[in-house]
């Protein structure tokens, strides 16, 4: 333990009351209603930055919700790193499957329950805690840290290439952080080195111009409730295969070697089943569940209506139909190539008689980075330092869509360093965030930056 480290355990409630104070604000970017909150989180955590000493801290504009942007710049001869976070969350809904108001941080057994405490305030509320521990132990940090929040990852981070385009020099740097991920047990640190991708779609089915009597017209013209039901159907087989043509064509086959990396990763598979609520494991053919969550791409229909949805029966023959299917990516698809494709085998299984659209909402690549470069070997000894255990090298089923961004702008090694928990309820309701892994996560933070110090 050292000077920093030591204050992280001596403020531990200060801490947590930072982060409740950042959670009460509802900052969910999808939704209109909150755009103001938006920007009321975005100068909150600029004050905040600016208070515990980092040189310049500013909300700055992109053509949607602000990024904040932060620098310490002090340790000349030191590398830079830039960390990256997201302070918008999901929306909250369904409210009442909530324990406890999602914008009402509470503390149950050792976890703080609220929207966005794990994803993804609570992590970046780590490093402000790191970063805070060492400016207050020593009136300096180990590195330069420059700070990049940005308030549109839920929503696909589509205006943030601008922003980072724009912004190319000030966000120049020797290393990305990233704190956004999961770790493979309470006790157990990881460092995620993939991500997959995702082409997130919207099908829309126009069938007659208005709603139909079912019996004077059923069986006469066709059901878009229907056509959609077979352009669904039409995706996948029963080995889980996605049937689009050329869908696989730049899929990376899992080489043995990594299968046996994959299969001696401490897995707690009867645990993740259990978490999902799901009667049994269930995916494509031929791949353990790992496998299938890391390596292989997906079809899933997020959202689907047509009809009548409301009390009782009525007899009624739908106008339209509607879908959102997302299809997660891994190495080498790419969501460009992918959606043509996608269009074409939509309309052509199609039944006559219905018009279709397919619109491409938001799409990221897939991200890969070598599991062993000097960078990762430092958030390695900060990892071993902080949890007295090994770290192991995981790869993620989810998506953070500057990855790749950052690949084609920066091109530098990045360490993804997450502290989230299977059971966390990341996106749904009741998600928290266990006071092992903020505590945990925070001093690992203070560590990392002193690590990184040393790969000068
Ligand atoms: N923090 C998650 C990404 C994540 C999820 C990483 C699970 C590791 C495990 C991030 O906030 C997120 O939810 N991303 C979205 C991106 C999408 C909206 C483009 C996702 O993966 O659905
Ligand atoms: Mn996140
Ligand atoms: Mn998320």
């Amino acid at each position: 333990m050292n000077d920093a480290t030591q204050f992280l355990e001596q403020n531990q409630d200060r801490l947590l009351d930072d982060l409740k104070a950042v959670l009460r604000i509802p900052s969910v970017s999808a939704q209109v209603e909150h755009r103001d909150d938006m920007k009321r989180c975005a100068d909150h955590i600029a004050a905040r930055l600016k208070a515990i000493g980092m040189t310049r801290a500013e909300v700055m504009s992109t053509q949607g919700h602000p990024v904040v942007y932060a620098e310490w710049l002090g340790a000349p001869g030191r590398p830079t790193a830039l960390l990256y976070g997201h302070y918008d969350v999901q929306p909250a809904d369904p409210l009442e499957l909530w324990t406890s108001p999602p914008f009402e941080p509470t503390l149950r057994d050792g976890k703080l329950y609220a929207r966005g405490a794990v994803d993804d305030k609570g992590q970046v509320w780590m490093h402000v805690s790191a970063i805070e521990a060492h400016m207050k132990a020593s009136g300096k940090l180990p590195i330069n840290l420059k700070l990049m929040i940005e308030g549109e990852e839920e929503v696909g981070s589509e205006h943030l290439e601008a922003f980072i385009r724009d912004h190319r020099p000030m966000l120049d740097a020797d290393v990305i952080l990233v704190s956004d991920t999961a770790m493979m047990g309470p006790d157990q640190p990881a460092l995620t080195y993939g991500l997959r991708g995702i082409l997130y779609t919207q099908i829309d089915v126009q069938g007659p111009s208005k709603d139909l009597h079912s019996g004077h017209f059923g069986g006469t013209v066709e059901n878009p409730a229907n056509a959609l039901a077979t352009i669904i159907a039409a995706l996948k087989d029963a080995d889980g295969h996605i049937l689009v043509p050329g869908f696989y064509d730049h899929v990376r086959t899992l080489s043995d070697a990594e299968r046996k990396v994959i299969a001696e990763v401490p897995f707690d598979e009867k645990g993740f089943i259990r978490e999902s609520g799901s009667p049994m494991a269930r995916g494509e053919t031929g791949y353990s569940t790992l496998e299938r969550q890391w390596a292989r791409p997906t079809c899933d229909v997020n959202g689907l209506w047509s009809g009548y949805q409301g009390e009782g029966s009525k007899t009624v023959l739908p106008a339209k139909a509607g879908a959102k299917v997302s299809f997660r990516l891994v190495p080498d698809q790419h969501p460009r190539d992918l959606f043509p494709k996608l269009e074409a085998f939509v309309k052509k299984v199609a039944p006559p008689g219905v018009t279709v659209h397919l619109t491409d909402m938001h799409s990221a690549p897939p991200f890969l980075t070598s599991p062993d470069h000097p960078m990762l070997e430092a958030a390695k000894r900060a990892l071993r330092r902080a949890w007295n255990r090994e770290p192991v090298m995981i790869r993620e089923g989810g998506s953070i869509p500057v990855m790749s961004t950052f690949e084609e702008t920066h091109g530098l090694p990045a360490i993804l360093l997450g502290f989230g928990l299977d059971d966390d309820q990341v996106h749904s309701p009741n998600e928290k965030f266990s006071l092992s892994s903020f505590y945990g996560g925070m001093k690992s933070c203070a560590y990392l930056y002193e690590e990184l110090a040393k790969n000068a």
